[in-house]
C-alpha cells in the first residue's frame, strides 16, 4: 500500500558535494581527475531522500540557491520527493572533496553559503505553516546559513508547538532548539558532549544525560549515536543500546541523516523501540556501505535489521 506523506524535512544551509578521486593529490601541482561524482547533499535532503527509498514519502523544504539548483530538482523528480524549497538569489554552497586511495587522505575544499535575506525567513516559515495544516513529522537538520540568527530552529520549533519535531544540528543553534522542547533529538556523542559541558566517558554518563535533557526540556525521545559503536535510544523510562553488525564501509557522509530517516519511518509504522532501533541503524549501516546518500534496496535494509543487537538499559 502507497504511504501518506507526513514527513517534511528543513534544509536551510544545502550542499552540492562534488567528490574528485584523484591518486596522490599535491597541493601546489597539476593533479588529474581520475573519476568524479557530484551529489545533492545538506542534511534535511539526506533524510527525505532515504525516506524516499524506503517507500516514504516526504516533502523537502529550507532553501536553495536559484542558479544552481537543478541538481536538487533532478533527484526530487527522480525520488519523488515534493518540492518546497524557498529559491534564493545566488547559488548553493560546494563542498569540494578529494578523495585519495593512494595516500589514504580526504582534502575537503568547502565554499562559504548564501545568506538568506529576512524575506527568505519569513517565506520559509509561511510554507512551514502551510505545511502544519497536513503533516505530521517535520525533520530539522544541519548546520545554519550565514546571516541568521542562532535561534532560527528555536522559533522553527515554537512555530510547530503540536507537531512532531525532529532536531538534528549542533552549536548554539541545537542548544538553543534543545530549550526550545523538540519531540526528538539525534545528537551525536560529540555534539552532547560539547552541549552538557560533561566528558560523557560511559554509557552510564551519556545515558544519564540524554536521560536529563529529556526531563528538564520535555523531549519525548533522545537517541544519541557514536559511530560504530552504534546508538543509545532513550524514551522516557526505557532505554536501549543498538549496535550495528560489521559493515564495509564506503563512505560514512549521512550515517547520521540515515538513522534520522529510519527513526522517523519505524515511529510512522508504529514500531516499539527496540524494532525502532533496528530499522533506525539498518538504515545507517545499509547507507554507508556504498557511496552516496542512497538506500539501493528495502530488502537490503531488512536483512541488515536482522543483525542489529539490542542491549536493554532500562
Ligand atoms: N563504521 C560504522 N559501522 C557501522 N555502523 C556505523 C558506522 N558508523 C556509523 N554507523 C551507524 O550510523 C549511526 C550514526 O552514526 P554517527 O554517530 O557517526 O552519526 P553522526 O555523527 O551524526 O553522522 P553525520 O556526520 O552523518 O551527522 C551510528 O549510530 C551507527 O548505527
Ligand atoms: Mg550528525
Amino acid at each position: 500500500m502507497a504511504q501518506e506523506n507526513r514527513v517534511v524535512t528543513v534544509t536551510v544551509n544545502p550542499a552540492i558535494d562534488q567528490t574528485l578521486s584523484i591518486p596522490n593529490f599535491r597541493a601546489g601541482a597539476v593533479n588529474r581527475v581520475q573519476s568524479w561524482r557530484m551529489d545533492a547533499g545538506g542534511k534535511g535532503i539526506n533524510v527525505a531522500s532515504f525516506l524516499a527509498d524506503f517507500g516514504q514519502p516526504a516533502t523537502a523544504t529550507g532553501f536553495l540557491g536559484a542558479d544552481n539548483d537543478e541538481i536538487f530538482r533532478r533527484l526530487f523528480q527522480r525520488k519523488g520527493i515534493e518540492d518546497r524549497c524557498v529559491r534564493i538569489a545566488g547559488q548553493t554552497r560546494i563542498g569540494i572533496k578529494i578523495s585519495d586511495e593512494v595516500l589514504n587522505q580526504t582534502t575537503d575544499i568547502n565554499f562559504p553559503g548564501e545568506a538568506p535575506s529576512p524575506d527568505d525567513v519569513q517565506r520559509l516559515f509561511d510554507i512551514l505553516a502551510e505545511l502544519a495544516a497536513t503533516r505530521e513529522w517535520f525533520v530539522l537538520s544541519g548546520s545554519m546559513p550565514p546571516g541568521v540568527s542562532t535561534s532560527l530552529y528555536a522559533d522553527m520549533v515554537r512555530a510547530l508547538r503540536g507537531k512532531k519535531v525532529v532536531l538534528d544540528t549542533s552549536g548554539e543553534g541545537f542548544a538553543r532548539a534543545v530549550s526550545a522542547g523538540p519531540w526528538l533529538i539525534k545528537p551525536n556523542v560529540d555534539e552532547l558532549r560539547e552541549f552538557v559541558g560533561q566528558p560523557l566517558d560511559s554509557h552510564a554518563a551519556i545515558l544519564a544525560a540524554a536521560r536529563r535533557l529529556s526531563d528538564r526540556y520535555g523531549i519525548a525521545s533522545v537517541v544519541v549515536s557514536m559511530g560504530k559503536q552504534g546508538a543509545l535510544f532513550v524514551e522516557g523510562n526505557d532505554a536501549l543500546w543498538a549496535v550495528p553488525p560489521e559493515v564495509q564501509v564506503k563512505s560514512t557522509v549521512g550515517a547520521g541523516d540515515a538513522m534520522v530517516a529510519g527513526i522517523v519511518a519505524a515511529k510512522i509504522r508504529g514500531l516499539s523501540l527496540a524494532d525502532g532501533a533496528r530499522l533506525a541503524t539498518a538504515f545507517s549501516a545499509t547507507a554507508i556501505s556504498h557511496v552516496g546518500h542512497d538506500l539501493t534496496s528495502i530488502a537490503e535494509v531488512e536483512a541488515m535489521r536482522d543483525r542489529v543487537a539490542i542491549r536493554d538499559l532500562s
